[in-house]
C-alpha cells in the first residue's frame, strides 16, 4: 500500500489551464517534469505496433485526475481516462462529500483467480470426478512446480477441484470442469493462469479419462472482490436548492428502485462502472474482463441487481459497493504503456489491492454523484453546460470567450455550432455584451 502523505484536496484545479494543472498535480504527487512526459499519450508508435496487430496509429482519450479522495485513511489523486463529460467532476464532488465523514473504506479479498480445464466425452462423470479429486494433490504440486516465482512471492496455485457440467448423453458426452485456484499476488493473472491450464490439461484429462476442451481462466473472479463502504453526511449532501436530509431520502429511494427493477439496475450500474472503468483504462487494466465479471456478479442471485446500494443512517447516507475486481500492478499493458505506469505513480499505487480499492472508491463516488443529481435537479442541466462548452469550442471560440459563448448558448437553450458562431460574431462586434447578465 502507498505510504505517500500527499493531500488529494486541490481546490480550484478545474479553473487552471492544462499546463498549470500538470504542474500542480506533479508537485502534489512528488513527480518531476520528465515523469509527466508520459501524458503525451504514453505510448510510442513502435510500442503500439508491438501491442496489437495491423496498427495504423494511436487513439487518444482525455486523461484526468479526480481529487478529494481518501481511501483507507490515505489521500490519493485518482487517475481517470474517459470520454464522458461530468464523470471526473462528479467523482471529485462525491469524494469531497464522503471525505467530510472520513473517506472510503475498502476490504480487498485475496487475489484468487480460477483457471478452468474443460474435459468432455467422459463416459462415467462420477468416476471422473472421484479420480480428479484423488489426483488433485498431484495436480496441485505440479501446478506449484510450474509457478516457482509466484510461489516464492507468497502466491501460486492453492487448490484443484472439479465439477460436473453435463452427464451423457449429450453433444459433448459427459463434461466436467477442473478448476485451479491461483493466488496471483499483484498480477491480474490471465497469462499465468491460462498457461497453467494448458500445461495441466493433459494430466487432468488422463485422470478423468476425458478429452481436453477449453483451457482458460474464468473472469467471474468472485473470490477476488473489493467491498467499499462510505458515509456521506447530510451537510455535505445539501446544495443551494435542496437540504441534505431531502437529498439523503431521495438517494436512498433511488437506490431502492434499482433493487426492485432490473431495468433501472442496468442503468444504475454503469454509473458505478463510469468510475471503475475510468480508473482501469487509465492504469492499463483489462476492463472488459472486469465488466463481464461485474455484471455476472450483479446477477448472481438470478435477478440483475445494483452493485452499489445506499441506506439512510446517522444523519447521512451509508453506501456499499461490492464487485469482483481482478487488477494487476505488474505485467499486461503496464510493460509497454508509460501512461498507465504514470497513472499508478500519480495515484501512489504500488500494489494491486490498493488499485482495486481506488477503482472501487471511484465507482461508489460516481454512483453517489449520479443518484444525487438524478434525485434532485436531473443530470441534464450539468450535461448541457458541458455540452455548450464543447459546442463553443467546436465553433472556433477562443479560450478566453468559451465561458461567455457557452453561457449564452445555454441561456438561449439552442446549443448548436451555428448558434455559437452567431453569438461569437455578436461578441466581436459588441464586446460590452461579454459582461451582460
Ligand atoms: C451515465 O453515464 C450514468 C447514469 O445513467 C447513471 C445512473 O443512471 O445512475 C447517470
Amino acid at each position: 500500500m502507498s505510504t505517500r502523505t500527499t493531500s488529494s484536496r486541490l481546490p480550484g484545479l478545474y479553473t487552471l489551464t492544462v499546463g498549470e494543472r500538470r504542474r500542480q498535480v506533479a508537485e502534489a504527487a512528488g513527480l518531476d517534469d520528465q515523469a509527466l512526459a508520459a501524458l503525451d499519450g504514453g505510448l510510442s508508435e513502435d510500442d503500439a505496433a508491438g501491442m496489437i496487430e495491423n496498427v495504423l496509429g494511436r487513439y487518444a482519450l482525455p486523461f484526468a485526475v479526480a481529487t478529494n479522495f481518501t481511501v483507507d485513511g490515505i489521500d490519493a489523486l485518482v487517475p481517470m481516462v474517459i470520454e464522458e463529460p461530468s464523470v471526473v467532476a462528479a467523482a471529485s464532488n462525491a469524494a469531497r462529500m464522503v471525505r467530510a465523514a472520513g473517506g472510503f473504506t475498502a476490504t480487498v479479498a485475496p487475489p484468487i483467480v480460477t483457471g478452468q480445464i474443460q474435459l468432455t466425452h467422459i463416459i462415467d462423470v462420477d468416476r471422473a470426478l472421484a479420480a480428479v479429486t484423488e489426483a488433485a494433490p498431484v495436480l496441485l504440486a505440479r501446478a506449484r512446480e510450474l509457478t516457482p516465482r509466484l510461489c516464492a512471492r507468497g502466491g501460486g496455485p492453492i487448490a484443484v477441484s472439479a465439477r460436473v457440467l453435463a452427464r451423457p448423453p449429450g453433444p459433448d458426452g459427459g463434461v466436467i470442469v477442473v478448476e485451479i485456484d491461483v493466488d496471483c499476488r499483484d498480477a491480474m493473472g490471465a497469462n499465468l493462469v491460462n498457461t497453467l491450464c494448458e500445461r495441466l490439461a493433459e494430466p487432468a484429462a488422463h485422470a478423468a479419462a476425458g478429452r481436453v476442451g477449453l483451457r482458460i481462466l474464468s473472469n467471474l473472479s468472485d473470490r477476488r472482490t473489493v467491498k467499499v463502504t462510505c458515509r456521506a453526511p447530510d451537510d455535505a449532501l445539501a446544495d443551494a436548492r435542496c437540504p441534505g436530509a431531502l437529498v439523503r431520502t431521495a438517494v436512498a429511494a433511488a437506490s431502492r428502485v434499482a433493487e426492485l427493477d432490473p431495468y433501472r439496475a442496468v442503468t444504475h450500474n454503469p454509473g458505478v462502472m463510469n468510475g471503475v472503468d475510468a480508473v482501469l483504462v487509465a492504469t492499463g487494466q483489462d476492463w472488459r474482463a472486469v465488466e463481464a465479471g461485474a455484471h455476472a456478479f450483479a446477477a448472481r442471485s438470478g435477478a440483475y441487481r445494483p452493485l452499489a446500494v445506499w441506506r439512510e443512517a446517522e444523519g447521512g447516507l451509508i453506501g456499499e459497493l461490492e464487485l469482483p475486481l481482478a487488477v494487476g500492478t505488474v505485467g499486461g499493458a503496464l510493460h509497454v504503456h508509460r501512461g498507465a505506469r504514470l497513472a499508478l505513480r500519480l495515484a501512489g499505487v504500488d500494489a494491486a489491492p490498493r488499485l482495486a480499492a481506488l477503482a472501487g472508491a471511484a465507482g461508489l463516488a460516481c454512483n453517489l454523484a449520479a443518484l444525487r443529481a438524478l434525485a434532485t435537479d436531473g443530470i441534464q442541466r450539468g450535461h448541457m453546460a458541458l455540452h455548450a462548452r464543447a459546442v463553443a469550442r467546436a465553433a472556433g471560440t477562443p479560450t478566453e470567450l468559451i465561458d461567455d459563448v457557452a453561457d449564452a448558448l445555454a441561456a438561449a437553450g439552442d446549443i448548436r455550432v451555428e448558434a455559437a458562431r452567431v453569438i461569437l460574431q455578436q461578441l466581436s462586434q459588441d464586446p460590452s455584451l461579454k459582461d451582460a447578465p
